[in-house]
């Protein structure tokens, strides 16, 4: 864990709801890990996935859902940011050969730095990408230089009509492992698949890193910190 402070390069609506920030001076980051960040005027710093990562640049693709998240879409270029870095313990890229990533929502963010990891590694993994609308789609473009990208939205407007894990259901994909982020119902379904895997989890956190027990949840192995032994898990391990 490191405490930074970070200068913010550039923060841009990708969405109505979606927002891409791009801050410098971050130590490097591993994907699947991920970094809290404190706005001025709010106690708690809130967490996000390293969306991707290059020459101390990270950025963060985040949805505004509440004070937080509306705070931070009001940072311009040069401001500068608090930030806990290089949080938590990051996916297993070694598992994979054959390499699908299922992201639904937001949880595309830390699939995007997966994706760029593998493909930097000579692999172009599958990505099943689920959006509620077309309107909602975030990183088409940069996913489809990189990875065999099919997109889903719930309510058909574009791709597939249909969340990720009814697209996997009807369709085949080559993989031999997964990375799945998103809604915890999607990986709860993805978790009942044969094939080995592991999930990115969610909850709400106090400090951060392993501290407060804030973010605990029960596992087949004990109770498990998402902030310390997670946010990755193998899929086998977690009880949803
Ligand atoms: C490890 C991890 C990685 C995350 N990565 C991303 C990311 O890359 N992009 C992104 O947009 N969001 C991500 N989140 C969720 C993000 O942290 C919350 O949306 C954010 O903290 C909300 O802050 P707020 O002050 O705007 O909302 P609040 O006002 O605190 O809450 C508004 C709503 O969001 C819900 N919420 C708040 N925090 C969380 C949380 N940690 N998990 C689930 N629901 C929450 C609340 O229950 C409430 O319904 C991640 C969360 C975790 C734990
Ligand atoms: S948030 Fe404090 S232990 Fe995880």
């Amino acid at each position: 864990m490191n405490k930074e402070i970070l200068t913010v390069i550039s923060n841009r609506p990708l969405t109505h709801d979606a927002y891409e920030l791009v801050l410098d001076g971050c130590s490097p980051v591993k994907p699947g890990s991920f970094v809290e960040l404190t706005v001025d005027g709010y106690f708690l710093g809130r967490p996000f996935g390293a969306g991707d990562y290059e020459d101390g640049k990270l950025t963060v693709f985040y949805r505004v859902v509440g004070e937080g998240t509306k705070a931070m879409t009001g940072l311009k270029a040069g401001d500068e940011i608090k930030a806990l870095t290089g949080l938590g313990n990051g996916f297993r890229t070694e598992r994979a050969k054959k390499p699908l990533l299922i992201g639904g929502g937001l949880g595309i963010a830390p699939l995007n730095y997966l994706a760029k990891y593998f493909a930097s590694a000579g692999i172009r993994p599958t990505v099943v990408a689920g959006y509620r609308s077309a309107r909602d789609v975030i990183l088409r473009e940069e996913l489809a230089k990189i990875a065999e990208l099919s997109i889903t939205t719930d309510d058909g407007t574009e791709g597939y009509c249909g969340n990720a894990v009814s697209y996997l259901k009807n369709n085949s994909a080559d993989y031999d492992y997964y990375y799945a982020c998103g809604p915890t119902v999607m990986l709860k379904y993805l978790t009942e698949f044969d094939v080995k895997g592991e999930v990115s989890l969610e909850a709400r956190m106090g400090c951060g890193f392993g501290a407060c027990m804030g973010c605990s949840i029960m596992t087949r192995s004990g109770s498990k910190r998402v902030c310390k032994e997670g946010p990755v898990f193998d899929a086998a391990e977690v009880i949803l």
